[in-house]
């Protein structure tokens, strides 16, 4: 290996945890910085503030071995490094577009620090262009500038630093690109360069098509509920075709998350911005939104919705994780609750939410008492594992919508529930 390097991460979330906790565990020197004061005093007692499986113990090793420590001033945290890692938010802005605030503010107030011959690496997901942006913030022709985007999922976000399909590094300055490759040389992935541009549009036209394939997927499952196809038939023979892939082939309520959404209509809107109209993707988006009316079409037509209570077991976005942002979970929960329901939840780790019409019970079987109708939104593995007979007890009405096919359907009708799920006969 490379001589350790001193790392600096700006932005101890998901991305930037991951990122800072991981090269700490390659043989780093690495601190993070957070703006969120009372984050970075829980991390410093080691304590991870959102549930991503093994991250709290790779912290607790990075604590434990010094090589790994969080602090509150990103400027001081950067005057130190070799490396420095943005993985800011960057929002989406009511027309679409990405919003590159803090990553700009945050490189303004690092600028006159950093060390000559430094490398400021942009890990949030940032429009085409952004390097030539960052380096004019930055003001500092001596330090290098690459765009190495993220693609870890979350839920298994430590498995993909440590494993991933491949690392993107995009820069016009080589030496620079070389000097973030050798952070990674010990990794078992190909590692590819690029132009700034060409790494940053890979991150969104993955997402957009990882979204785009989902939107499909489900778009089949609804010409299969209505020819009587049987989508996991169907599915099972497009994915045997190896330029289909059986990956990332699920049906379910919609998709959502902190990134598909907001990386899908950041694409639209880059597109538009450089003269392309994309409506392919505005296509998938659409479906995508009507995918959650057709759930609540599926609830709505077994009860009728105003003043309905209705069970909802799952929040998070996905399994694996605590993370709530554009979860299709609670899309479908405000939309019943439009229509007049109460919602009662549950998820495993997510005991808090704050969506109007919307309570949160610690437990399965209260969420579901009294309910009309109970909708799975989140395919924990531990929801496949509640019993029908005691939902049976506590439920008003009998009727269960599987969206994400995670379901003994035939124990639940053995005990007198109608069931549906997404594309199933
Ligand atoms: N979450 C994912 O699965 C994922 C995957 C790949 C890429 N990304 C991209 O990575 C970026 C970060 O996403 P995330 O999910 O980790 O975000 P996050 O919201 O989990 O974390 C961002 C962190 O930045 C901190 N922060 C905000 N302003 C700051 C400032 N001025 N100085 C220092 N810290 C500041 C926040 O307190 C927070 O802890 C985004 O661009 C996102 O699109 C996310």
């Amino acid at each position: 290996m490379s001589e350790p390097a001193r790392v600096a991460v700006i932005g101890a979330g998901y991305v930037g945890l991951t990122t800072g906790a991981c090269l700490a565990a390659m043989g780093h020197q690495v601190v993070c910085a957070d703006i969120d004061e009372g984050r970075v005093a829980q991390l410093c007692s080691g304590r991870v503030p959102f549930h991503e499986p093994g991250l709290p113990s790779m912290v607790g090793q990075g604590l434990d071995s010094g090589r790994l420590s969080f602090v509150v001033d990103s400027t001081a945290a950067a005057a130190g490094a070799d490396l420095v890692f943005l993985c800011l938010p960057t929002p989406t802005l009511p027309d679409g577009s990405v919003n590159m605030r803090l990553v700009k503010k945050v490189a303004a107030q690092i600028g006159p620090h950093l060390r000559g011959g430094a490398v400021v690496v942009t890990k949030s997901t940032v429009p085409m262009g952004s390097s030539r942006i960052v380096a004019e913030v930055l003001g500092r022709p001596d330090v290098g500038v690459v765009s190495n985007p993220e693609f870890l999922r979350e839920g298994t976000a430590v498995d993909d630093f440590m494993n991933p399909d491949r690392v993107v590094i995009g820069a016009e300055d080589r030496a620079a690109a070389a000097k973030v490759a050798a952070l990674y040389e010990s990794l078992p992935a190909p590692i590819l360069v690029t132009d700034p541009g060409s790494a940053e549009l890979i991150k969104y036209a993955t997402n957009a098509f990882l979204a785009t394939k989902l939107s499909f997927v489900n778009a089949v499952a609804a010409i299969g509920e209505e020819v009587g196809a049987d989508i996991a038939a169907v599915l099972a023979g497009m994915g045997a075709d190896p330029r289909v892939g059986a990956n990332f082939m699920q049906p379910g309520p919609g998709w959502g998350g902190s990134c598909l959404p907001k990386d899908s209509r950041a694409l639209v809107a880059l597109a538009a911005g450089a003269g392309y109209d994309f409506p392919l993707l505005r296509g998938a988006i659409a479906q995508n939104d009507d995918q959650f009316d057709r759930i609540v079409g599926k609830v709505a037509g077994r009860v009728a919705l105003d003043g309905a209570r209705i069970g909802l077991l799952g929040l998070a976005f996905k399994a694996g994780t605590d993370d709530t942002r554009a979860s299709p979970a609670l899309e479908i929960a405000r939309r019943l609750v439009a229509f007049g329901a109460e919602v009662r939840a549950y998820d495993p780790v997510v005991t808090a939410v704050d969506t109007a019409g919307v309570i949160v019970e610690f437990d399965p079987y209260d969420a579901c008492r009294g309910a009309g109708a109970v909708v799975v939104a989140t395919e924990w593995p531990e929801l496949a594992d509640l019993d029908p007979a005691r939902m049976a007890e506590v439920m008003a009405g009998l009727h269960v919508i599987d969206a994400r096919g995670i379901l003994d359907r035939d124990a639940w009708q053995n005990c007198g529930f109608t069931y549906q799920g997404i594309g199933r006969r």
